[in-house]
């Protein structure tokens, strides 16, 4: 019998782990910069709280979310974004009264159960962050560019910013009713999926793939026309602080992201290499999700990053070669010297290989080829009496009897 992972997971070997953990790294440092610290949130929700958050209609709700019955008997799930965890927390600490200015990042497996191709997947990773406190274009520029810095400090200078303004929540109200009526005029034109959405949340319209529903959202009315003079400027000035910032961008009308609980400014970062799946980040304001989640009033804004789709398009050079790998030979009579060294070695925290069960001198010499370390140590008898090591460096070729001081030396 074999198990295989379920379909839309993978295990994650080698360089994929080495990129997983740079992307982090690079995350970090970069958002560190800007005042961001880490949280950690659990995995595992109650399902409400995505339902409320991020949208009964919304995709992510109602066809992808890995939900199940405890042995309580209630209902939970496992987290298909950060950002309704996160705010959780936020208010479950009391930070909307002790500190409300905070800003975290976080980064984890998500779990959506989509039908899975390149990009895609059922079990993927974030990197996301989240801002509390502040509403403001200033910030909102920031974080976009900041957004951008962190692509840009991976080696993935390909990109587009998209930007939209989706208005106040109030205006929504009023555009989502006109857009309603103007739909169902149109119901016979849609498809089955957005006849159902044109009921129940119009606006989620705008998500569907489909050529009929996009040619009848062609002529429906504009989001744009129905925002309140706050929002207008908001905007402006969101557009002029990025110019400022120098972060370029293109105006998207028709981003309205797959999650319901944005308002005023959203954006999506694309990378042309990513074929179809060619968001590698997405965010915006949710300035009423502390509202619908608590009761209170804070503003907040934030994105998130697949991990997957960043390490398919990551400069790989980037990587840090482990260049310190050091193998060593040695014999039957060497033994105890083998471990004297290892500790010495290990001591200066360099990283060593060697056989655990001892093999001909020539098979370990393959072995360190094999395994393409930089440096031989070979412990022999001379070597012992003479307290020294020989010591090769496989870049350039020398051999030369040295001690470990030495050796520590050369290797660091
Ligand atoms: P999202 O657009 O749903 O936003 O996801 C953000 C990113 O996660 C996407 O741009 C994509 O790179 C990656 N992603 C999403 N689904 C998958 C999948 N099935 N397989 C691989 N990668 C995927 C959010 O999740 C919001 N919480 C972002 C946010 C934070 N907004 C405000 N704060």
């Amino acid at each position: 019998m074999k198990f295989e992972t379920l379909r839309g997971m993978k295990d994650m070997f080698s360089i994929d782990v080495d990129k997983y953990n740079f992307i982090v790294n690079t995350a970090k440092k970069t958002f560190d910069k800007y005042g961001y610290s880490n949280i950690i949130t659990p995995i595992l929700e109650e399902t409400d709280l995505f339902k409320r958050a991020v949208g009964d209609e919304t995709d992510v709700v109602s066809k992808e979310m890995y939900t199940f019955m405890d042995k309580g008997d209630r209902s939970v799930t496992m987290r298909p974004e950060g950002t309704a965890g996160v705010v959780r927390a936020y208010l479950n600490a009391g930070f909307h009264k002790s500190s409300p200015n905070v800003k975290w990042y976080y980064y984890g497996p998500m779990y959506r159960y989509e039908a899975p191709q390149k990009g895609r997947y059922r079990e993927f990773h974030q990197f996301g962050v989240e801002s509390f406190g502040i509403r403001s274009p200033f910030l909102d520029a920031e974080l976009i560019t900041m957004a951008c810095e962190f692509l840009n400090q991976l080696g993935i200078n390909d990109l587009v910013v998209e930007l939209n303004s989706l208005g106040s929540v109030e205006s929504r109200i009023v555009y989502i009713k006109e857009l309603q009526n103007y739909l169902l005029s149109n119901i016979d034109k849609l498809s089955n999926d957005s006849k159902i959405r044109a009921e129940k949340n119009p606006l989620r319209v705008f998500d569907s793939k489909d050529e009929g529903d996009q040619k009848v959202l062609e002529s429906a009315p504009k989001l744009h026309d129905f925002f309140d003079e706050e929002s207008t400027k908001y905007f402006e000035e969101l557009k002029s602080t990025l110019y400022k910032f120098n972060v370029k961008y293109v105006i998207n009308p028709a981003l309205v992201r797959g999650l319901d609980y944005y308002c005023d400014t959203v954006f999506e970062i694309k990378s042309s290499k990513l074929g179809s799946q060619s968001t590698v980040l997405g965010g915006g304001r949710y300035d009423k999700l502390t509202e619908i989640l608590g009761g209170v009033k804070v503003p907040g804004i934030g994105f998130a990053a697949g991990i997957e789709r960043l390490s398919m398009i990551m400069d790989e050079s980037l990587l840090e070669k482990n260049d310190k790998k050091i193998y060593i030979a040695y014999f039957e009579e060497t033994k105890d010297y083998l471990l004297e060294v290892l500790k010495e070695l290990r001591k200066h925290d360099l990283n060593v290989e060697f056989e655990y069960s001892l093999k001909g001198f020539s098979a370990q010499m393959k072995k360190a080829n094999k395994i393409g370390v930089n440096y031989v140590i070979i412990l022999g008898e001379n070597e012992i009496k003479n307290g020294k090591v020989t010591f090769k460096d496989f870049n350039t070729g020398n051999q030369e009897e040295i001690s470990i001081t030495e050796v520590i030396e050369r290797v660091k």
